[in-house]
Parts: C-alpha cells; sequence; structure tokens
C-alpha cells in the first residue's frame, strides 16, 4: 500500500496510544545516525521529533535511499509505529518512548549543506546570517514557539474582544500623514505626479472616524510604520493591537484592557501578569524610579535630596539646587562591591548618554560613610543622608545635581542597570501598571513650543478643561511664562500600560469638541490652516456628532518579547529588518531603475 498524505499525523504527536498503527509522516530530516545494522533518522514537522528505524535487514530500494539522506532532506515515511527499548527511551523529547520502523520512503526534496545549523542556541549563527537565511532559521524550535505563541497571542485578543461586540476593521494603508511624532514612510503617487501618501504611523485618527461613523466598538490587528532611529524594542514596521470605544471613559477601558491582558497572558503563556494592576501618577513615576515606564519588579526608588543640600558643604550640590535644578540620591543594596574601575565605567557612561555632568558617590562601609566628598558632609548631614537612604553597610549611594530630566534620566537608567547587575529581579517574573495623568503638553528646548505628549486628539482630565481653554484663548495677546507655567500643569486623561518597565501599551480619551481640538492646535502653534490641511476630515468629521470616545494600542510585539523572555523584539517577528531598517534575506530597501522612478515623476539625488 503506498501510503497517501491525507493520512500523515503530526510526529510530535505520537504517542503509546498510536502503537502498531500503520503510520504516516511527513516532514525534515533533523538528523541522521548509521548504527550499522540501523539507520536513525530524526524526522521533525512544526510539531515535533519523531525517530524513524530504517533496518539494514530490509534491505532493497529503501535502503539505499535511506542512506542517501541528509539533514534538511524533505520526506515521507511510512512504517508501524513500536515502542522503543527500555534502555532506548529519550525523556527529553515528548515522542521518546516509541519510534518508527519504516517500510516506505519517499523524498520530496533535497536539502543543499545548510548555511547555517537548525539548532536551539541562537549563538551558532551570527545575527546577521540568521536573517538572511530566516526561513531555516525559523525552523530553530525557539523561533517555531515564538510564531506558534503569537499567533496563540493575537487569537486570544481577537476572542476576547468579539465577546466584548467589537467589530475588525481595516483602515487604509495608503494615507495622509497622521501627526504621531515619527518620520513618515512616503509612498509617490503614480497617478497624481507630485503628491504622495503616507504609510500609517497608526490608525489614529481612522479609528476616531470610526467612532463618529456609529462603529462603538473597534479593533485592529494593525501594521504600524515609523521612520525612526531603531533599537531593540524599536522596527520601522510593527503590529498594534488598536482599540477605540465609544460611550466610556477612562476606568471602563482601563478595566476593560487590563482583563484582556491577563486573560490573553494567562491562557497562551500561563503568565499572571498581577490580580490587580496598580496605577501610578506619571510625578510620581518621575519622581521616584525617574521614568515614565518604571521597572516595580524591585524597589530602590531615587531619593530627594533637593532640601538637604544646604546641610551639606559640597558646592556642587549647593549650586545646582539655588539655581532650580535638582538634587536626588540612588542607594543601591550591596553596591559597595563596585570598583573604582566600575564606577568610573558608570560615570564615563552616564556623562555620554545622559549628559550628567558627575556621579557623585558615597560607600557605606562598617566604619561609616566613605568618599571625596565626605568631607564636604559635616555629621547631621550624613546621618540625615543615611536615614532618607535607610542605607546599611556595604551599600552605595549615587548623587546626581543637574536639570530635573538630567538627574531622572540619569538616575533612572542606572537604576536600571544596578538591580540588573545585582540580580534584583528574576526573569520569570511579571509586574504591571498602569501610569496615569501625563502632563498635556511638553516643552521642546529646540523649537522653543509646546509639543502634545501623547498625541493632540488627547483629551485635558474633565476638570482642567475649562483652564486650558482660558489660557489658549489669551495665547493670542501674547505666550507669556504665565500661560506656559498653566498649560505644563495641565494633565492629560492619556494611560500607559507598562510591564516590567517595557512601554507595552498607551492611549487616552480624545477630544470629541471641535472648540476644544482647536484650542489645542492653538497651544501647539497650529494654524487653523495648517490644521485644516492636515487633518480636517478629522475636524469635519467631529462637527457631525461625535461621541465621547477613546481607545489605547498594544505593541504586539514587545509583549511578546517579553512573555517569551527574548532579547529583542527581532525574536518574535517572522521577518524583521536590521538596525539599518534592511530586510537582509529579500535585500530592501533597493535600488529602482529610471524608468520606474519616471513614471512615478521622480529624480534620485543620490549619485550611484
Ligand atoms: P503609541 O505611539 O504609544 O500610541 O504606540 C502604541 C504602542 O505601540 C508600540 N510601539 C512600537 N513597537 C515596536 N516598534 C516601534 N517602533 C513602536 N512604536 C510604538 C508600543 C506602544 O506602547 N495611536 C496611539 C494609540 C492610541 O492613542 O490609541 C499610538 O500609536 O508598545
Ligand atoms: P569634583 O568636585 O568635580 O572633583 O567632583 C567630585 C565628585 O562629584 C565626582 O565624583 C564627580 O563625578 C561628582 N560630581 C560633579 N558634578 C556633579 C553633579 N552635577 N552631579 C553629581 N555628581 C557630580
Amino acid at each position: 500500500m503506498k501510503p497517501v498524505l491525507k493520512d500523515r499525523i503530526s510526529c510530535g504527536l505520537l504517542s503509546k496510544d498510536n502503537i502498531s498503527n500503520d503510520i504516516t509522516v511527513t516532514g525534515w530530516v533533523h538528523s541522521y545516525r548509521d548504527q550499522g545494522g540501523v539507520i536513525f533518522v530524526d524526522l521533525r514537522d512544526r510539531s515535533g521529533i519523531v525517530q524513524v528505524v530504517f533496518d539494514r535487514a530490509v534491505g532493497g530500494d529503501l535502503l539505499k535511499q535511506a542512506d542517501a539522506l541528509r539533514a534538511e532532506d524533505v520526506i515521507m515515511v511510512f512504517g508501524k509505529l513500536r515502542m522503543r527499548a527500555p534502555e532506548a527511551i529519550n525523556k527529553k523529547i515528548a515522542t521518546g518512548e516509541v519510534e518508527i520502523l519504516a517500510s516506505y520512503l519517499e523524498v520530496f526534496s533535497k536539502s543543499k549543506p545548510l548555511p547555517i545549523p537548525i539548532s536551539e542556541h541562537e549563538s551558532e549563527a551570527s545575527e546577521d546570517n540568521r536573517l538572511k537565511y530566516r526561513y531555516l532559521d525559523l525552523r530553530r524550535a525557539p523561533m517555531q514557539t515564538a510564531l506558534k505563541k503569537r499567533h496563540e497571542f493575537i487569537h486570544q485578543i481577537r476572542n476576547y474582544l468579539d465577546k466584548l461586540g467589537f467589530w475588525e476593521i481595516e483602515t487604509p494603508i495608503l494615507n495622509k500623514s497622521t501627526p504621531e511624532g515619527a518620520r513618515d514612510f512616503l509612498v509617490p503617487s503614480r497617478i497624481i505626479p507630485g503628491e504622495f501618501y503616507a504609510l500609517p504611523q497608526s490608525p489614529q485618527i481612522f479609528k476616531q472616524i470610526l467612532m463618529v461613523s456609529q462603529t462603538e466598538r473597534y479593533y485592529q490587528v494593525a501594521r504600524c510604520f515609523r521612520d525612526e532611529d531603531l533599537r531593540k524594542d524599536r522596527q520601522p514596521e510593527f503590529t498594534q493591537i488598536d482599540i477605540e470605544m465609544s460611550f466610556i471613559d477612562r476606568e471602563m477601558i482601563m478595566n476593560a484592557m487590563e482583563e484582556m491582558m491577563r486573560v490573553a497572558f494567562k491562557h497562551t503563556f500561563e503568565i499572571n501578569i498581577g490580580d490587580k494592576i496598580p496605577v501610578m501618577d506619571y510625578y510620581d513615576a518621575m519622581e521616584n524610579y525617574g521614568s515614565d515606564k518604571p521597572d516595580i519588579r524591585f524597589e530602590m526608588k531615587l531619593v530627594e535630596l533637593g532640601d538637604w543640600a544646604k546641610m551639606t558643604e559640597f558646592q556642587v550640590f549647593k549650586k545646582v539646587v539655588e539655581s532650580g535644578g535638582r538634587l536626588k540620591a540612588l542607594c543601591v543594596p550591596g553596591g559597595a562591591q563596585l570598583s573604582r574601575k566600575d564606577i568610573d565605567d558608570l560615570t564615563h557612561w552616564v556623562s555620554q548618554d545622559f549628559k550628567a555632568k558627575g556621579l557623585a558617590w558615597i560607600k557605606h562601609t562598617e566604619t561609616g560613610l566613605d568618599s571625596v566628598v565626605t568631607k564636604f558632609l559635616p555629621e547631621p548631614a550624613q546621618k540625615e543622608l543615611i536615614k532618607r537612604c535607610s542605607s546599611k553597610p556595604g551599600d552605595i549611594i549615587f548623587f546626581a545635581a543637574d536639570s530635573e530630566s538630567i538627574v531622572f534620566a540619569t538616575l533612572g537608567n542606572l537604576r536600571l542597570k544596578m538591580a540588573q547587575k545585582f540580580n534584583m529581579y528574576k526573569d520569570e517574573e511579571y509586574k504591571s501598571l498602569w501610569v496615569v495623568d501625563f502632563p498635556m503638553f511638553e516643552y521642546d528646548e529646540q523649537e522653543k513650543r509646546l509639543k502634545s505628549m501623547h498625541h493632540p486628539f488627547t483629551s485635558p482630565v474633565k476638570n482642567q478643561i475649562e483652564k486650558l481653554i482660558e489660557a489658549a484663548a489669551k495665547i493670542n495677546e501674547g505666550f507669556t511664562s504665565e500661560i506656559l507655567t498653566t498649560l505644563q500643569g495641565i494633565k492629560s486623561d492619556a494611560y500607559d500600560f507598562v510591564i516590567n518597565g517595557v512601554e507595552v501599551g498607551g492611549g487616552s480619551i480624545r477630544i470629541h469638541d471641535s472648540e476644544l481640538q482647536s484650542a489645542i492646535f492653538n497651544i501647539l502653534n497650529i494654524t487653523q490652516e495648517e490644521a485644516q490641511t492636515r487633518f480636517g476630515f478629522l475636524l469635519k468629521a467631529l462637527q457631525f456628532g461625535a461621541p465621547p470616545h477613546g481607545g489605547l494600542a498594544f505593541g504586539v510585539d514587545r509583549l511578546l518579547m517579553l512573555a517569551l523572555n527574548r532579547e529583542s523584539i527581532r525574536d518574535v517577528i517572522a521577518f524583521p529588518k536590521t538596525q539599518r531598517g534592511q530586510c537582509l534575506m529579500s535585500d530592501a530597501p533597493s535600488d529602482v531603475d529610471d524608468k520606474q522612478l519616471r513614471e512615478l515623476s521622480l529624480k534620485s539625488l543620490v549619485k550611484k
């Protein structure tokens, strides 16, 4: 009997229950061992591996074919499933108790020698080669897990949202640019020469318009495109679970979304992200953790020392505080073991990366405080410092005296580095939180103007709307420092979802009132004209009966990276780009010929 494909069984599912059945399996030759009397082939498909035995006593064509097998050949095998001898049982694989005694072999295709091994371990191939031969890299078990889990996770989310009555709606990819903050990818129009589409940075405007269109609950597994500098948690194209709801408030959205994440994490990864997710004020996050996405798996909060500076005789600290800067400390338990070289390296790092002017430190030893700056600290100042930092012998205290943003960046990042160095958390631990009450605006020192912290469609918190409209009205008579201070104090109805110090999602309650929207544009120094050309279609839509609405978007890649404990989001994306935005497999981006450019009425300035 010739085996047929419709009878095939997944390799990884075979067990004692299938014993002595005639079995058809297909897959890739994972390994090949010639033991003299028998040939063993580990056959692999996406479900796992099963051992196939070719008995030389059978001889004939079957053995001739089996002898010619090489790694990654694709084959079909037919045979009897039998128990392995007790001493041959392999507990490491799910099918380790059984094996197939082959009576038929068909070779579908042969593989050339492999440029990268199909192994469990990333390090056996360079990342460039892994990306170049991605189809081979994806055959490796950790990558198969990533693809499978990603599918399951999105499936869980779809199920959850479906039960809540959400509609999945696709929004266009060829768009007018949305003001999300990053640079757009542009696509030239052939039919209208000189004009461009932008790829969506997110479906933000369309999903708001869908609310005006009476859809009430929308979601999309949305591809987003941002032309920004890439890092290990950033890709030029990435995927969001994008959500928008009408007739809701912040609490309703936050409750629904955290439940969705809890369910999806539990059912896909058996991870508990927390029974009730804590909510933290942006101000507290910055003051205590130096970050708007704090990692709360460990404590080690920043310590306020602004008022303490005057107890000392250290001019650096006193001057900074007197001139309106900030002084804060970070006490690292057990940190006194850091060497001088370690500390010098840290000092260099904070000056390079965060522009810190220095990184004063004090080691707390059995005999007291030890450092070059101790001589500037009278006894009471030392006592007070120890008290505020709750420091003990064996600890180190680091100081940053600078502008507020430098102090936060320096100590916030130092906190993360120290936690990693001193193993203050476990990789399998997950701590989530909401960060809320972000400022509406941040001041851009270079452009000398206010910018939206989230995006210009974000609503201020309800009880500050009036104050904002009043301040905006005064701007036309001149932008005073008083107005600036008022506006900097206004909080937005926005929320970020953070897991283990990674911002995995964010959103806000939107403005559904065109007067308020105009006031915001005024503050952002976007003229009516400019607003009309850029997103007049949204402003117009808001004038025809807009429900109160809000939403958020989760970064799927970041969620997967965290749940699977991977180093980079590249490891959870089937075909990711390099740091330079290239696809090494297909070689995108690439040159196009002059004819294509002419059709698009374009000319390249780059000399070939
Ligand atoms: P935001 O810009 O905060 O909000 O993006 C939402 C989430 O998307 C993920 N993310 C990224 N992931 C990978 N690579 C990137 N380059 C990248 N950029 C962002 C993050 C982030 O939390 N339209 C709003 C959402 C809303 O207001 O509803 C938006 O896009 O996990
Ligand atoms: P100096 O007086 O410049 O020799 O600095 C003495 C110590 O204070 C060194 O460890 C410096 O790194 C540190 N230091 C200098 N300026 C600052 C600052 N603005 N914030 C924190 N530490 C500083």
